[in-house]
C-alpha cells in the first residue's frame, strides 16, 4: 500500500516537473528547522538551480523579502535581511537573516520560487532563558546532616529541564523535584528541589536546559561540611555566652556615655553659675567701694541685703567682701528666708545664715560694732 502510494506520489511529482512553467529550476536545499534565544540572529538557506528568476521568503505566509536574478532585494520588514553566494554549477544560496528575534516571531519560514514548488520550509522557534538561582540558605552542615537545596528558575520559554550536579557529576532524578507554572505569554517559572545528605563539603550545581542554548545555563553553590565535635554543646554554649558578653559590654558602653553627657552638661552650667556670681560679686564690690569713697547720699528707700554669717567671718575686710549685695536684688530681699536661700551662699553655716532687709545706715553701724 504505502509502496504504490510511493510510486503515485513520484508520478505526480514528475507529472508537476514537467508541465511547471519555470521548467529547468527548482529548490536544491531548502531552510532548516531552527531554534534561537530571544534577541539573537535567525539564520535560513535556501538553494536554488540555474534559471531562477525570483527567490521569496515568507513568515506564516507573508512575503518579507524577495531576491531577484538581476540582483536586486525587496525588503517589506527592516529586521528580515539577506546574503547571497553564488556558487559552483551557477547554483545561488541566498541566507536570510532575521534580526532581534521575538517570541512572536516563531512561525514559518517558507522558500519560493514561484513556482509549483512549495515544499521548501521549515520552523523557527524563539525561546527565553531566564533567571537562574539557588536560594540561599545555610549551606554550612553537619556531617551526614540531610538538607534541601533550592534552584529557582524564572521567565523561561519554555519551561527548562531541570538537572543538578555534584562535584561535576550528574546526579540521579531521584534525588530532586520539579515543578514549572506558566506566569505569563509563554513565559515560565520553575522549581527543583535537591535532597541531598553530604559527607563532604561538595559543590553543587543547577542546570537548566533549552533548546536555543548550546549549553545549559547553571547555578553553583558550595555546601560546607563540618564534622561535629564532641563537646559541639560547649563550643554553642561558648557562643551564647560571647554573644550575651558583647550584649553587656555594649549597654555599659551606651551607660557610660550618659553618664558622661550628663556629667559634661552639668559642669557648663556649673561654671556659667559661678561666672555670673563672680560677676555679682565683682559689680556689688565695686559699688561698695565706690560708695565708700563718696559721701553716703543714698534716698534711703534702698535696701540692702547682708549675709550676718559672712560679716562674722569676714569682718575685718567687711563691707568690700560683702557677699551679696545689688540694688536690684531689692525685690528679692523683702523677706529673708527667700533672700537666703537665693542669693547668699547658705552651705556651710544654713542655721546661722540670716539676711535682712535693712537700711545701709544701720550696716554701718553693725560694721563698727
Ligand atoms: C521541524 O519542525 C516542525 C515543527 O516543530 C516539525 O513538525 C518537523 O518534524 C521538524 N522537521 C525536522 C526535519 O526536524
Ligand atoms: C548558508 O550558506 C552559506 C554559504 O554556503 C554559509 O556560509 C552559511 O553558513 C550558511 N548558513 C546557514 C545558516 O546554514
Ligand atoms: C549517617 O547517618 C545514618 C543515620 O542517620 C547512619 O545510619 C549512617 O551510618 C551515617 N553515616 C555516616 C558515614 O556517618
Amino acid at each position: 500500500m504505502d509502496r504504490l502510494q510511493g510510486w503515485i506520489g513520484l508520478i505526480i511529482s514528475l507529472m508537476v516537473y514537467l508541465t511547471d512553467p519555470g521548467f529547468g529550476y527548482a529548490i536544491i536545499e531548502g531552510p532548516q528547522n531552527l531554534t534561537v534565544v530571544v534577541g539573537s540572529v535567525a539564520r535560513f538557506n535556501c538553494t536554488a538551480s540555474d534559471g531562477w528568476k525570483i527567490l521569496i521568503w515568507l513568515f506564516n505566509g507573508n512575503p518579507k523579502l524577495s531576491v531577484l536574478s538581476s540582483g536586486g532585494t525587496i525588503e517589506t520588514d527592516y529586521r528580515y535581511t539577506q546574503k547571497g553566494y553564488n556558487q559552483s554549477d551557477n547554483r545561488f544560496t541566498s541566507e536570510l537573516m532575521i534580526h532581534n528575534v521575538q517570541l512572536k516571531d516563531s512561525g514559518q519560514i517558507r522558500c519560493s520560487l514561484q513556482n509549483n514548488d512549495d515544499n521548501a520550509y521549515a520552523f523557527l522557534s524563539v525561546q527565553i532563558n531566564g533567571f537562574l538561582n539557588i536560594k540561599d540558605t545555610n549551606f554550612i552542615v553537619k556531617k551526614n546532616q540531610t538538607i534541601e537545596i533550592v534552584c529557582e528558575a524564572f521567565g523561561w520559554s519554555p519551561a527548562p529541564r531541570i538537572s543538578w550536579m555534584k562535584n561535576n557529576h550528574l546526579l540521579d532524578h531521584s534525588m530532586y523535584v520539579s515543578n514549572y507554572s506558566q506566569i505569563s505569554n509563554g513565559l515560565y517559572n520553575e522549581e527543583s528541589i535537591l535532597t541531598l545528605t553530604p559527607l563532604t563539603t561538595s559543590t553543587v550545581t543547577c542546570l537548566a536546559t533549552i533548546d536555543a542554548l548550546s549549553k545549559p545555563q547553571s547555578a553553583t553553590i558550595t555546601v560546607t561540611v563540618y564534622e561535629p565535635s564532641p563537646i559541639g554543646c560547649a563550643n554553642e554554649d561558648w557562643r551564647i555566652r560571647t554573644i550575651i558578653l558583647a550584649v553587656v559590654l555594649s549597654v555599659v558602653l551606651f551607660l557610660l556615655l550618659i553618664l558622661i553627657i550628663i556629667l559634661i552638661i552639668c559642669c557648663c552650667k556649673r561654671r556659667k553659675e559661678s561666672n555670673y556670681h563672680n560677676e555679682l560679686r565683682k559689680i556689688s564690690g565695686r559699688k561698695e567701694k565706690d560708695r565708700d569713697l563718696e559721701t553716703v547720699s543714698h534716698s534711703g528707700k534702698e535696701n540692702y541685703g547682708y549675709s550676718a554669717e559672712q560679716m562674722t567671718r569676714d569682718h575685718t575686710s567687711f563691707p568690700v567682701k560683702q557677699d551679696f549685695y545689688n540694688s536690684e536684688q531689692d525685690l528679692n530681699v523683702n523677706s529673708p528666708s527667700e533672700v537666703s536661700n537665693n542669693g547668699l551662699q547658705t552651705g556651710e553655716f544654713p542655721s546661722r545664715t540670716t539676711v535682712y532687709p535693712v537700711n545701709p545706715h544701720k550696716i554701718r553701724n553693725v560694721t563698727l560694732i
